[in-house]
């Protein structure tokens, strides 16, 4: 099964491959995709209590259904945290964001030049101003939020592709949908990201 998601990762990126700004990033993540992916290893204890958000995510229509189909396959294998230390006014955006690492360190195969994984964000979350020096891709696969980067806010619906420069701060809010996205990263892979507000 990692083979199948692998496979159906990998052609979502190969799909953007193209002579702009986004298309020539689609084409630098695939060049360093990884080919062995190990099995997934189980997942201990409780699933991440974020991870509830997505089967609506999945269930929506949309872009992408090969892609949506194999993560419906695999849902219960996927490594779901949330990253961030606690914020000083106390948020909890723990119960609403989610990431799952599938390409790096933490995922289900490595590569030294990229990091690949899923963002998901419940309906009415706002995932604040944050930061990192990686240059990141972000493909959604479901839910239309507000994505901001450099203060300019757009409304990116399913099929949509958003490239952060290093260093730009970015933010979603979701509105009725829970928002899933594929995320890569390529540069520095290894300073986290940073919340700046
Ligand atoms: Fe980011």
């Amino acid at each position: 099964m990692s083979r199948v998601l692998n496979e159906a990762l990998a052609a979502l990126f190969r799909a953007r491959i193209g002579p702009d700004p986004i298309g020539g990033e689609a084409a630098r993540v695939l060049a360093a995709w990884p080919t062995d992916w190990a099995a997934p290893p189980p997942q201990g204890g409780a699933p991440h209590h974020a991870s509830r958000h997505l089967a609506r995510a999945l269930a929506a229509d949309g872009p992408d259904p090969d892609l949506r189909r194999t993560l419906q396959d695999v849902a219960a294998l996927l490594p779901w945290r949330y990253s961030y230390p606690a914020r000083a006014d106390g948020a909890d955006l723990a119960a609403d964001i989610a990431f799952a690492e599938l390409i790096g360190p933490r995922g289900w195969a490595g590569s030294p030049a990229i990091r690949v994984g899923l963002t998901l964000i419940g309906p009415d979350t706002y995932y604040p101003l944050h930061s990192h020096p990686a240059v990141e891709l972000y493909a959604v696969l479901s839910g239309t939020a507000e994505w901001t980067a450099d203060r300019e806010v757009t409304a990116r619906p399913p099929g949509a592709w958003v490239l952060h420069e290093p260093g730009t701060p970015h933010a979603m809010r979701t509105g009725a949908s829970p928002l899933l996205a594929v995320y890569s990263w390529t540069g520095d892979l290894k300073s986290p990201s940073i919340y700046v507000e």
